[in-house]
Order: structure tokens, then C-alpha cells, then sequence
């Protein structure tokens, strides 16, 4: 079978959807590989090293040609008509948020398969590539949050004086938000995170960092699988009145709050905004989703009442080089899952490849999928 890597089109991205190191492993196992021309560029990979892997160096049509194509973000129209009748592809296709994608896949008669969609079950934690994607937003907020701080975060003590460390507040201790935790602490900051699920204290602890209890009952705010669950108007209210006071005291915070599947969850208002001090930074992970915070415009940075807010909405392409390795290592050990004898395996017993299949045969064959598109039927016809 040979797999197609094309050059990602997308303005901004600098991944690439695997890499020479994972290309070699999945030619021992029999595949061939077609990669585009500069298509690791970003990534700092030259097509010479793809060439030591055992891979050949095409032209966009072969690498969109090839009966399984690997990539980031999703295919646009033209690519998709490069693309073969039959053939198949596997990457973030934004299946929830815009599944005219699907549609248009469906009607090409390619079959897809959405790593947004690779379910969160113990078994596939190694093809879990929105988790992967967290970690590295996580770290690079915390980053992002320091360089644009006009403060130190240490305490520094020196000739000149001793300075206080900055105060970071992490709103959401998910996977981005625990590595914003870690990454705050290297750099010296006084770090304080925040969650609903109540598992979510030991984990902020036990990262060095302190866990804000807000006078607010979330026992019951996790589903037995251990995610969060959206909590009643009431209680929503009090927990934005609540953490008004907490935010204001921060000098940066990185939110990250997401119940999957829903809009992000306000939790910083206007008014909280405006309590901080000027200068301060509010990092929202929360932008591709609406937000955490009220101000937040998403894919920009703003200025509201001398704070800035920081809305970015692909954070892991500005780590290209280890967001593709961990990324490459997801979609290989997704092909694993989903190719047998060189050919796709469409076994919709397996867990796996069901919740990850998004178009087959030219209908868009997810329950999930389906009913989001305008017409009743999914045939493509009708997706057209
Ligand atoms: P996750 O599901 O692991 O973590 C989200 C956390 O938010 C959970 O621990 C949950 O309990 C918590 N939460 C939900 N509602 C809350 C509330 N009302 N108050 C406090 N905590 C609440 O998700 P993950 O993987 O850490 O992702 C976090 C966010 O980062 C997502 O919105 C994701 O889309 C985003 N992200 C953004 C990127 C960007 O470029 N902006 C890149 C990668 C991820």
C-alpha cells in the first residue's frame, strides 16, 4: 500500500503528518511512501531525509494520489479532487466543526478517518493525537504567557532588589492545562490551577502548584469515565463570580476548560478582566472553541483594560518540529489499527476504526457526522 504525504496548505501550518523516523518503521513493515516536496519544511525536514528513510519524493498529485493520505488538517477542494475514488485519508478533518469536509470527502468517494474522533479508551491512548497536541499547547501557553509579560516570572533576588515571582492562574487541569502547570513552575512562577473534577486537585498538587477551592459542591461534576460534566446555570454563575476574585489577583492566566462536544465554558468575565492589574496576560487554549474568557477574539491577540488576551487557535504548529514526531507517532499507530495485508481494514466490530470513520463508500457513515449536515440524507448527491 502506499501512503501519500502531502504539504500541508493550510496558512500557518508547519507540521508535517509523519515523520522520517516513523516513515522508515512503516516501510519495514511493507508500505511505500510518497512524500511532497517540502512537505517537512516547516518542520525543518528536508526531503533528503525522507529519501534516507526509504520514501520517494513526488509532486502534490502523487502524494494526494496515493491509496492512503496522511495529513494534519483537513484536504481543501482541490485536493480533494486530486485525491483517488476509493482511496483513503487520515488526519484532523474537523468532522464536528465542519462537516461539509466529510461531505465533500464522501462525495470523492474517499474514505476518512478523523484523529479528532479516535476514541479516548485505554487502548487507543497511542493514536490519541488531541491529547498529544494539548501537551505541546500547554507548554508553548506557558511560554507564550512569560514572553508576553512584562514581569519576571522567578523571584529574583539581586543587587537591584528583590523581585516577587509572577502569580499564574491555570483555569482547567486537563492535559494542556497540567503541562501549562509544569512549564509555569520551571520557570519560577507562583502557579495556582483550577478544575471542576475533583481528581483534578491531587494531579495540580502533586505538580508543585497550589489548587483554588471555590465555595462551590462539583462532587457530582465527573462522569464515572473520570471527564467533566457541564455544570447547572446556578452553579455556573457562582463559579464565574467565584473565580472574579481569584483571576484578579493573577498577573497571567492560561485557561483551558473544555467539556467535549459543547462551546467552552465562560469563566472569565469582562468585569474579571477589568480587575486585573494592567499588563497582565490571559493566554485563552479555550479560543477555537468561543473561549474561556468573555474578551477573547479568537486566531488574535487584544488589548482590553491593559490586559492582554492571547487567543490562538493552532498553538502546536508553532512547535512543528516535536508536535510532528508526537503527531506522527499517533497516525502511524492509527494506520497500525486501520490497515491489514496492505489494504484499509473497515472492521466496524473494532471500536477504534467505528469511532474514527467518518465518510465510506461515499456516505458519510458517522452517527455523529450525519445529522450535523444540512440535508436529511448523506448520500452524496445530496452532501454534494
Ligand atoms: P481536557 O479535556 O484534557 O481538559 C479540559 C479540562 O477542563 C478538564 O480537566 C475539565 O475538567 C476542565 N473543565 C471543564 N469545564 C470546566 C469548568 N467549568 N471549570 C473548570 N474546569 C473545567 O482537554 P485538553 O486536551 O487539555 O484541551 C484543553 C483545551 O485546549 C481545549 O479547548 C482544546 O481545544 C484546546 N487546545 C487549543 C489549542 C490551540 O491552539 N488553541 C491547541 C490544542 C488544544
Amino acid at each position: 500500500m502506499i501512503i501519500g504525504i502531502p504539504r500541508e496548505s493550510d496558512p500557518g501550518e508547519r507540521r508535517v503528518a509523519l515523520v522520517p523516523g516513523v516513515v522508515s518503521r512503516l516501510i519495514k513493515q511493507g508500505f511505500e511512501v510518497v512524500v511532497e516536496s517540502g512537505a517537512g519544511a516547516g518542520a525543518h525536514i528536508a526531503d533528503a531525509a525522507y529519501v534516507d528513510a526509504g520514501a520517494l519524493i513526488g509532486t502534490a498529485a502523487e502524494a494526494h494520489g496515493a491509496q492512503l493520505v496522511a495529513r494534519v488538517q483537513p484536504p481543501n477542494a482541490e485536493e480533494i479532487a486530486l485525491m483517488q475514488p476509493g482511496a483513503a485519508v487520515i488526519g484532523f478533518l474537523r468532522p464536528l466543526d465542519d462537516p461539509g469536509i466529510s461531505a465533500a470527502l464522501a462525495a470523492r468517494g474517499v474514505t476518512a478517518f478523523a484523529m479528532e474522533l479516535v476514541p479516548r479508551i485505554t487502548r487507543a491512548q497511542r493514536m490519541d493525537a488531541l491529547s498529544a497536541m494539548s501537551a505541546v499547547a500547554g507548554y508553548r501557553a506557558a511560554l507564550d504567557a512569560a514572553a508576553m509579560l512584562p514581569k519576571f516570572f522567578p523571584l529574583l533576588t539581586t543587587a537591584a532588589g528583590t523581585l516577587r515571582p509572577a502569580k499564574v492562574l491555570v483555569l482547567g487541569a486537563g492535559v494542556a492545562g497540567l503541562q501549562a502547570i509544569a512549564t509555569a513552575r520551571r520557570l519560577g512562577a507562583e502557579v495556582s490551577g483550577y478544575d471542576i473534577r475533583p481528581a483534578a486537585a491531587e494531579e495540580v498538587r502533586s505538580l508543585g502548584a497550589k489548587f483554588v477551592e471555590l465555595a462551590l459542591d462539583t462532587e457530582d461534576a465527573a462522569t464515572e469515565g473520570g471527564y467533566a460534566k457541564a455544570l447547572d446555570e446556578d452553579r455556573q454563575k457562582r463559579q464565574i463570580e467565584l473565580l472574579g476574585e481569584v483571576v484578579s489577583e493573577a498577573d497571567v492566566v492560561i485557561s483551558t476548560a473544555l467539556i467535549p462536544g459543547r462551546p467552552a465554558p465562560l469563566l472569565i468575565t469582562e468585569k474579571a478582566v477589568e480587575g486585573m492589574a494592567e499588563g497582565s496576560v490571559v493566554i485563552d487554549l479555550a479560543a477555537p472553541n468561543g473561549g474561556n474568557c468573555a474578551l477573547t477574539v479568537p486566531g488574535e491577540t487584544v488589548v482590553r483594560h491593559g490586559v492582554t488576551i492571547h487567543g490562538p487557535l493552532n498553538i502546536a504548529a508553532d512547535m512543528p518540529v516535536h508536535a510532528s514526531q508526537m503527531y506522527a507517532r499517533t497516525v502511524s499507530a492509527a494506520i497500525e489499527e486501520l490497515v491489514a495485508d496492505g489494504a484499509v481494514n473497515l472492521d466496524m466490530e473494532n471500536e477504534i476504526v467505528a469511532g474514527c470513520c467518518a465518510t465510506h463508500d461515499g456516505v458519510v457513515i458517522h452517527p455523529r457526522i450525519a445529522p450535523l449536515l444540512d440535508s436529511p440524507s448523506s448520500s452524496p448527491a445530496a452532501a454534494g
